[in-house]
């Protein structure tokens, strides 16, 4: 049993996280703003868990606050979520995500130096990839300059544990690069809370078969793929969350084969979004009302992860379909509509 502080534990794939890290026997500790989530996820992991984390509410970019905390608790290891994650809004705000993605990751890092804790798991992205020319993407394919400032401070972030890394013996970074995490715990009590008009796919087509949205619009049918819809690597959150239970297991029984490693977290299957519009109707018996639109300024036409390294070195691989990840966001979708 060990104690991980989750720093942005409340979110989705946080809040998933913590619930995984529970049921394995170790001890979860939140610092969230709330800033895209809210107090109830806490009443979820609960639930789902059978235990409360300690809770802690304030911003990771007041380094006292920080400081405090890590006097305050005996932590083991770190999962870092918290930090903003909407690529058009980095793109109109670029300083609020420099400012809050970097400068909390540089807090956090400075305290674990002060309090003299070695292991930290970090949330990074697929995006870091950009095109690839050669598909799957392993974790040797070539990093890109970033679309957007997002994608910006996920890079950054990664090099920035590299340097702590050199400087710090002992200190142990691992950053699981996300492909597309879609869906919801399977008893469809906790799964991703949009604020706003979703960006991403799931939460759209949901919101859209529930009556929330008129239309989900696809962007593009013209791409170079067997449908003409962008091809993405779609994985179940709770095997994300999962991933996250291996990765610290592995820092904290000291397996790491380097201070710093890198794991791609996908299926290893692409699928279109016409792919995904088909598994969530005939999984739910829902008719979805969408239309074609032009393409979205960024998108890539095709990504798909390789999972060799996180199958054979992290001994960790995804289990859940994709039918089981557009039924259980359908049941989520349906849960959030029966507490309204
Ligand atoms: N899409 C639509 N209609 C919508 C929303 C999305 O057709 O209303 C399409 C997109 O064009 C894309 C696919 O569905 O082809 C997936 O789009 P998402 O927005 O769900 O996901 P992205 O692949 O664009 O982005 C995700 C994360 C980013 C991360 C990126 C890394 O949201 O944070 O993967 O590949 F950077």
């Amino acid at each position: 049993m060990s104690n991980i502080l989750v720093t942005g534990g409340t979110g989705y794939i946080g809040s998933h996280t913590a619930i995984e890290l529970i049921k394995a026997g170790h001890e979860v500790l939140i610092i969230d703003d709330l800033s895209n989530s809210t107090i109830e996820s806490l009443d979820r992991i609960e639930k789902l868990s059978g235990k409360r984390p300690i809770f802690e509410q304030f911003k990771l970019r007041d380094s006292a606050k920080v400081d405090d905390f890590f006097e305050e608790y005996d932590i083991d290891a770190i999962i870092h979520f918290a930090a903003y994650k909407a690529v058009g809004e980095s793109v109109a705000h670029p300083m609020m995500y420099y400012k809050n993605n970097l400068v909390s990751l540089a807090n956090v890092v400075d305290a674990m130096t002060t309090s003299k804790v070695k292991n930290i798991v970090f949330s990074s992205s697929a995006t870091v990839y950009g095109q690839p020319d050669v598909l799957p993407a392993t974790e040797e394919t070539p990093v890109v300059p970033a679309e957007s400032p997002y994608g910006n401070t996920k890079q950054i972030g990664e090099q920035m544990l590299i340097d702590q890394t050199i400087a710090t013996e002992n200190f142990n970074a691992i950053a699981l690069r996300y492909f597309n995490p879609i869906g919801a715990h399977e008893s469809g009590e906790n799964g991703e809370l949009p604020t706003g008009t979703p960006n991403n796919l799931m939460p759209f087509i949901t919101q859209t078969a529930i009556g929330l949205r008129d239309e989900l619009k696809i962007f593009g049918d013209d791409y170079n793929t067997p449908d003409g819809t962008a091809v993405r690597d779609y994985i179940h959150v709770v095997d994300i969350a999962k991933a996250h239970v291996k990765a610290i297991e592995r820092m904290i029984g000291g397996k790491s084969e380097s201070q710093f490693e890198i794991f791609n977290l996908g299926t290893g299957k692409g699928f279109s979004v016409k792919e995904v519009i088909d598994s969530f109707e005939k999984t739910t018996g829902e008719k979805l009302n969408y239309s074609v639109a032009p393409r979205r300024g960024g998108d890539v036409e095709q990504i798909y992860a390789s999972t060799d390294k996180a199958n054979k070195v992290l001994g960790w691989k995804a289990e859940l379909s994709l039918d089981e990840m557009t039924l259980s966001a359908w049941k989520w979708e349906k849960y959030l509509a029966s507490k309204k």
